[in-house]
């Protein structure tokens, strides 16, 4: 179950926050840590250094570093923001370098994945350091040009704790992203991979396989300009962008998905048969129920 967690107020800031990934969402992190004041200095390193010049230039940093070992040495804050396929390599490399005092947390779409290889490759001491997060926030468009602050204001904040979690890092995590703007709330990671393969990862399969299938049939982007109407737009939307961050999550969560999946293919056949039944009454009320629980919710 989540629950929203209540803090004691604190003012406590970092000395320097390190972003890993500094496109949407680590760039985004970082510019609200600078625009709040939550870390005295914000350092970005990116596997792809044009993308941490374009951050730093956009002001979502205000330096960038070269040397991850020694940017780790230095952060008492260090912020994972990469694909979920990036973490297992980062991992190893935080047990080696990173302070035992220092506070880690990252961002990734799935979150039991995240806390497994942290459990196989931290020391013990860092083990009790790491808060395994996941913004609900972001849009399609990938990488630091899209990146803004503004994308954090007022949106969920889901932390994933182990048992093991030192209370306070717990504590100081939950204060910085609650100043940055999130609402945070706590879930285990199970739970969470559950809830948003329902949520999230099964209907972005979804709508890559809507374009499959619209292929398959043989309509090319041509025909589809100048045919489609804006529901198939809209439900094709998020098929549109960022395919190396599907693949990663799709395959970290297979598990849930694959259970999330084998759950719609039956919601699917139930609707086939009412829509192949006479009872079109049935029909009717069927779909009045779901648009009335989709007017109810936004
Ligand atoms: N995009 C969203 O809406 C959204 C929402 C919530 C969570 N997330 C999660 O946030 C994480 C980042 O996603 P994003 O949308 O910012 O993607 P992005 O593609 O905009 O940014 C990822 C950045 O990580 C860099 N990178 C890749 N491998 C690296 C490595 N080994 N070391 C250093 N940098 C590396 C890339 O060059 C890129 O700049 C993902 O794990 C994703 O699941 C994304």
């Amino acid at each position: 179950m989540t629950r929203e967690t209540s803090l004691p107020p604190d003012t406590s800031v970092f000395d320097c926050a390190l972003i890993i990934g500094c496109g949407l969402i680590g760039g985004s992190i970082g510019h609200g840590l600078i625009r709040h004041r939550v870390s005295s200095q914000v350092v970005g390193y990116d596997a792809n250094t044009a993308h941490a010049h374009i951050a730093l230039q956009r002001g979502l940093i205000e330096a960038t570093v070269t040397s991850l070992d020694t940017a780790l040495a230095n952060a008492d804050l260090i912020v994972l923001a990469v694909p979920v396929g990036r973490t297992e390599q980062l991992v190893v490399e935080l047990g080696r370098s990173a302070r035992p005092e220092a506070v880690i947390v990252d961002t990734g779409s799935v979150k039991q994945a995240f806390t497994q290889q942290c459990a196989q490759l931290l020391p013990a001491n860092l083990k009790s350091r790491v808060v395994p997060c996941h913004p609900i926030a972001g849009h399609v468009q990938a990488g630091p040009e899209h990146a803004d602050a503004g994308l954090m204001e007022g949106r969920p904040m889901i932390m994933t704790p182990e048992q093991e979690v030192d209370t306070e890092v717990l504590r100081r995590v939950a204060r910085m992203w609650r100043k940055i703007g999130f609402n945070t709330l706590t879930m285990s990671a199970q739970e969470h991979d559950a809830m948003y393969a329902d949520l999230s990862h099964m209907p972005h399969v979804l709508a890559f396989t809507l374009m499959h299938h619209i292929h398959d049939r043989g309509m090319c982007p041509d025909t589809l300009n100048a045919f489609a109407g804006n529901a198939f737009r809209d439900m094709t939307h998020h098929a549109g962008r960022n395919s190396r961050m599907w693949r990663d999550i799709f395959y970290a969560n297979r598990a849930e998905i694959s259970r999330s999946l084998a759950d719609f293919r039956r919601s699917l056949v139930e609707i086939e048969n009412l829509i192949n039944s006479e009872d079109q009454e049935r029909l009717e009320q069927m779909l009045a129920q779901l648009q009335q629980a989709r007017m109810s919710t936004w």
